[in-house]
């Protein structure tokens, strides 16, 4: 049994990536494992100031937000499974001040390269845009997303499980059984 925290990153309940979380939940749950749900755009996060001081100490200087919870979730999860749609060929807002309020609870900066603080977790994405495939990933779309959360983790030491996208969204408003079945694969490897 692992511990999954699913972190929904679209405002839309019934859109494209909560719909492929919800059906990634219901699989990890029917596994025996055990779930979080974050809804992302239901907290309180101040927006990252750079201030760098999480870099020395490990963590956030704001203590008054939703923020601190959110980063003990991420530390006790053996799997994340992050499901982010493509706004601006990257990830919306509130999932990028995710990753920068994170930024000194995941890695230490050193003379080099920056060590990793959350080794030995896994990840899963999960995303979408009405980009019909493979035109978004030829031309940046998921492919760019994808590059900024790869950046994250693996910083971070967190490995990929696997990714599934959903193109043309602005088309085909429901998430191909294809999809479902992958996801389904991917859940059975945590
Ligand atoms: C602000 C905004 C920016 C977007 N930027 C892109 C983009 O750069 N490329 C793209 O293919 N789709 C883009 N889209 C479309 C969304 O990725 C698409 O509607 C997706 O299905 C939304 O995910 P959801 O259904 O889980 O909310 C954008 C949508 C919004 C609202």
């Amino acid at each position: 049994m692992k511990k999954v925290l699913a972190i929904q990153g679209s405002f839309r309940n019934n859109g494209i990536t909560t719909t492929m979380l919800n059906h990634a939940v219901d699989e990890a749950k029917k596994a025996g494992h055990e779930v979080e749900y974050i809804k992302l755009h239901d907290k309180n996060i101040n927006y990252c100031k750079g201030c760098r001081k999480c870099f020395e100490t490990g963590e956030c200087v704001f203590k008054d937000d939703d923020m601190a919870g959110i980063s003990k979730s991420i530390k006790d999860a053996d799997v994340i499974i992050l499901a982010s749609p493509v706004y601006w060929a990257n990830v919306p807002a509130v999932v990028k001040n995710l990753f920068d309020r994170m930024s000194g609870t995941s890695m230490e900066e050193t003379n080099t390269f920056p060590k990793p603080r959350l080794s030995g977790k896994r990840y899963i994405l999960l995303t979408a845009c009405s980009t019909p495939m493979p035109f978004a990933e030829i031309f940046g779309q998921t492919s760019g997303l994808k590059r900024n959360v790869k950046e994250y983790f693996k910083t971070s030491g967190i490995s990929c499980i696997g990714t599934v996208a959903c193109g043309n969204t602005t088309k085909c408003k429901e998430v191909p059984k294809a999809k479902f079945n992958k996801i389904k694969k991917l859940i059975s490897k945590i």
